[in-house]
C-alpha cells in the first residue's frame, strides 16, 4: 500500500505543476485489473508448494537450487523495476533530447557493463554450487542406485551392502540423511531424471553415464518426471519418490531383495496360471517364479508400489485391470499389447495376484 501512496503523491505533484499524468492509471481505474492481478498472484502461490515443486524443498541440492532461484528472481525484479522506472522517466517525466554523451554511457554501462557483471555474478553462483550435485569419482556415499530410462518407464536397480542388485522400477526409495548416488543412463533415445524437490534435472543419454547426488532432509512422497521429450507417451513417463526413516528403508530394502509370495486364494492362484500361459513372462520377471523376461519391469513386489505404469494409476486391483486391457489407451505407443482380448474374468485374476505380490 505504501508504494500505492507515494505513486498517488507524485502523479498529484506532477499534476499541479502541470504535466501531463494520464498515462498513469488512477487509484479507481486500478481498482479492478489490481484486484484481478492480486487474486491470480494468490492462485499462483498455490504452485509453490506441493509434492512437486523446487521451491518447496525437500533436500539439500534442491535447497541450493532454491535458493538460486530466489536471488535470480529478486535480482530479475529489481534490474526490472530500475528499466521501467527508467522507460517511464525518458517517455513521459522528461522527454525530448537528452545530452548524447549522457545516453552513450547509459547505454554502455546499462546495457553492457551491468548485465555483463549481473550475469557473471550469476555464473560464479551457478558454477559454486555444481561440486554438491556431481560427486567425484570414488566419493563415499550411503547409498547407490542405477535408473536407466526406457520407453516410457524407469529401470531402478539397487546395490545392497552385500554386492547384489535388487531391480524394480517407476519408484525410488531413499533413508532420509544420507547421500544417494545415482547413476543414470539409457538404452534407446534421451530421457532426463528430475525430481523437483530434492534435486536434479539430470539427461539420461545412451552410452553415457551421469551422476547425481542427492540427500533428503525430510520424509515424504514426492513426485519425479521425465524432464526431456522422448516420444508418444513422455508425459506419462513419471515416478514416485518416498523418503523414509533409516529403519523403514532397510525394511523395505530387505523385502524387495527377497523373492515373490506365493499366491494364497484360490483367484490370485489362478492369476499366476493367466500369467505364465499368455506370454507375460517372456517379458516381466517375477524373482522365485519361471518368469524371467527382460523386456518390461520387473514384478516382483509390484503390489508394494505406490502407482502403476510409471506413475499414471493408482495402486489398485482395478488399476490392474484396466491397465492389462488397455494399455495403448491409456499410454500410446507403448510396447505393451492390449490384453482386452483375456475376458473381465481373467484380468480379474491377473490384478488379484499381480496385487498380491506385495
Ligand atoms: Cu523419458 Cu521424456
Amino acid at each position: 500500500m505504501a508504494n500505492f501512496s507515494v505513486l498517488q503523491l507524485s502523479i498529484s505533484v506532477n499534476r499541479q505543476k502541470g504535466r501531463n499524468m494520464d498515462w498513469i492509471p488512477t487509484a479507481r481505474s486500478t481498482h479492478l485489473p489490481l484486484r484481478i492481478c492480486l487474486i491470480v498472484l494468490l492462485l499462483s502461490l498455490s504452485g509453490c508448494a506441493g509434492s512437486q515443486s523446487i521451491l518447496d524443498p525437500a533436500g539439500i541440492q534442491a535447497e541450493r537450487i532454491a535458493s538460486l532461484f530466489w536471488w535470480m528472481f529478486g535480482g530479475g525484479m529489481l534490474i526490472w523495476i530500475g528499466v521501467v522506472a527508467l522507460a517511464g522517466y525518458v517517455i513521459k517525466v522528461r522527454p525530448g533530447k537528452h545530452q548524447p554523451v549522457k545516453s552513450q554511457w547509459l547505454i554502455i554501462g546499462g546495457g553492457v557493463v551491468f548485465p555483463a557483471l549481473v550475469l557473471t555474478a550469476l555464473l560464479i553462483f551457478g558454477l559454486s554450487i555444481m561440486p554438491e550435485t556431481r560427486p567425484g569419482e570414488g566419493e563415499r556415499t550411503d547409498i547407490r542406485i542405477s535408473v536407466a530410462g526406457e520407453q516410457w518407464w524407469w529401470r531402478v536397480h539397487y546395490q545392497t551392502d552385500n554386492g547384489e542388485s535388487v531391480e524394480l522400477a517407476n519408484e525410488i526409495r531413499l533413508p532420509v540423511g544420507r547421500t544417494a548416488l545415482f547413476e543414470l543412463t539409457s538404452t534407446n533415445v534421451i530421457h532426463s531424471f528430475w525430481i523437483p524437490a530434492l534435486g536434479g534435472k539430470v539427461d539420461m543419454i545412451p552410452g553415457r553415464t551421469n551422476r547425481l547426488l542427492l540427500e533428503p532432509t525430510r520424509t515424504g512422497t514426492f513426485q519425479g518426471a521425465c524432464a526431456e521429450y522422448c516420444g508418444t507417451s513422455h508425459a506419462f513417463m513419471r515416478f514416485r519418490v518416498q523418503v523414509m526413516e533409516q529403519q523403514a528403508f532397510d525394511q523395505w530394502l530387505a523385502a524387495q531383495a527377497q523373492p515373490a509370495h506365493t499366491p494364497t486364494t484360490p483367484e490370485a492362484r489362478e492369476g499366476r496360471r493367466v500369467f505364465m500361459s499368455n506370454g507375460c513372462a517372456s517379458c516381466h520377471t517375477i524373482r522365485g517364479t519361471a518368469a524371467d523376461g527382460q523386456r518390461g519391469p520387473d514384478l516382483t513386489h509390484v503390489g508394494s508400489r505406490l502407482s502403476l505404469a510409471a506413475g499414471t494409476l493408482p495402486m489398485a486391483p482395478e488399476s490392474f485391470t484396466h491397465w492389462i486391457g488397455h494399455t495403448r489407451d491409456i499410454k500410446p505407443g507403448v510396447v505393451m499389447p492390449r490384453f482386452e482380448v483375456l475376458g473381465q474374468e481373467k484380468l480379474e485374476a491377473l490384478a488379484a495376484y499381480l496385487t498380491s505380490l506385495e
